[in-house]
């Protein structure tokens, strides 16, 4: 281990450190599902930094699977968990570098990284190379995620063939490679209470955005100043950053669905479609809300509304333990069909529509999808070729809707409507829970806090 040296710039306020018992319980879980799989060694590094051009990097992000086990948000990390009678947790990070630290701000260095994570061991990662085979030496597993990034490839393959190499000295090398990611993404479908609580308040976060930007719509503005308001009550309330790019959508923009230019003018008469999140502490949180901008919905705005509106209830309701992954999609396809042939986008029987898949040319995407770490969050969506089983714990989006481009076999008053309706759902002992019920999406609510915000 490195000889303990002066930071070269302030240690950062551990009270941004979170509660670490929750971190160390699953690498504990981890340590334990691979000792129940035939033990091994699991290596795991962080994401690396990304430029963005010439010199200048990209906002860092650490990589989701290395945070969930180590709460540990440098660049340039790689944590070593061994299996065993004895088991050990080491973590390889930067050492300190008093001109660096100038540049750039505080590293823990892997003296202070050991003693505040909890880790048995902690190395400098310029050390990896030399050590990683000595901790795969006699060991019938390697656990890693393989096939994501070459370079972190060729450092397992590498310290796998550095043991293979010491066969004649007797060393045993591991047989085989496991994939840590599956274990892991099984390990992050079920939420323990620690991510709820920060999942539950970047919900809350997101949806007083969502409120902000309802208040500030107006005919004339543009669309980025109001993803400026969602930026700003994303930042002041302390997260991070946002959890994906928002999508700030008038007009015929809310049909393209990964609209992200955010650059046209808000028309009377238009609505708006946002698709906006923040990420707090490392989770995601994901809310779309559809609005007039002129704050009152037209009756035919209205009617396709209350259509994907009634369809997300039904997916909520078709939310709860047991119930399988697509129902909450099965019971929103229904009620949309029904409201497509009513609004005359589509002839013929519920069951004919549903059946030839005519609804999807107005509903193209799914009705949800787990929800963690990452917007699009880890975890299987089938088990053994069936939709899994919703279990207490897991978090999923519940998002329907409705998108009516211009065509010759389409009502023109229904022409440009794209709305879609998007909450957050834990999945409770009976049922579920959306955390992202702050933002109003009753017509009545909506028109009331518009007008609130007009008037007031
Ligand atoms: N905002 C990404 C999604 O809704 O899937
Ligand atoms: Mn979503
Ligand atoms: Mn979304």
């Amino acid at each position: 281990m490195n000889a303990p040296t002066s930071p070269a710039s302030p240690r950062p306020d551990f009270a941004q450190v979170p509660d670490l018992a929750p971190f160390r319980a699953r690498r504990e879980r981890l340590l334990a599902r691979m000792q129940a799989a035939g033990g091994g060694v699991a290596v795991l590094p962080t994401a690396p930094e990304r430029i963005r051009n010439r010199d200048a990097h990209y906002l860092y992000r650490h990589d989701s699977y290395f945070y969930y086990l180590t709460a540990f948000r440098e660049p340039e990390a790689v944590v070593v968990l061994v299996a065993g009678e004895q088991p050990q947790q080491i973590l390889f990070c930067r050492e300190k570098n008093e001109e660096r630290e100038i540049w750039d701000g505080y590293r823990y260095g892997p003296d202070a990284a050991c003693e505040v994570f909890g880790f048995d061991e902690a190395w400098t990662i310029g050390d990896l190379e030399k050590r990683l085979p000595d901790y795969l030496a006699d060991q019938p597993l390697v656990w890693a995620s393989l096939g994501y990034d070459s370079a972190w490839d060729a450092t397992v393959l590498d310290a796998l063939n550095s043991v293979r190499g010491k066969a004649r000295s007797g060393i045993v090398p591991p047989h085989s490679i496991r994939d840590l990611r599956a274990e892991l993404d099984e390990m992050r479908l079920v939420k323990d209470a620690a991510e709820l609580a920060t999942m539950r308040h970047a919900a809350q976060i997101s949806a007083a955005a969502h409120c902000r930007a309802m208040r500030a719509t107006r005919p004339g503005r543009f669309e980025y100043e109001i993803e400026a308001e969602l930026l700003h009550a994303f930042r002041s309330a302390g997260s991070q950053a946002p959890a994906y790019t928002s999508i700030v959508a008038g007009g015929a923009n809310a049909c393209v669905l990964h609209y992200i230019d955010n650059d046209h003018l808000l028309r009377d008469g238009d609505l708006l479609l946002i698709d906006a999140g923040c990420e707090l502490d490392g989770y995601a949180s994901d809310i779309t809300r559809t609005f007039p901008v002129n704050g009152r919905f037209s009756t035919a705005q209205r009617e396709v509304y209350e259509t994907v509106l009634a369809a997300q209830h039904a997916a909520r309701e078709a939310t709860r333990p047991g119930a399988h992954w697509n129902a909450p999609h099965e019971a929103a396809v229904k009620v949309l069909a029904q409201g497509m042939i009513d609004l005359g986008l589509l002839q013929g029987s519920l069951d004919g529509v549903i059946e030839s898949n005519a609804y999807s040319r107005f509903y193209m995407h799914r009705t949800g999808h787990w929800l963690g770490m990452d917007v699009h969050d880890a975890g299987e969506y089938k088990l053994g070729g069936e939709w899994r089983p919703l279990a207490e714990g897991m978090v999923l989006t519940i998002e329907p809707g409705c998108y009516i481009r211009p065509a010759d076999d389409v009502p023109e008053h229904l022409w440009n409507i794209g709305i879609r309706i998007e909450d957050d759902a834990v999945v409770t002992a009976d049922g579920c829970e959306l955390i992202t019920a702050d933002a109003p999406k009753t017509v009545a609510d909506i028109e009331a806090l518009m007008r609130e915000a007009r008037d007031g």
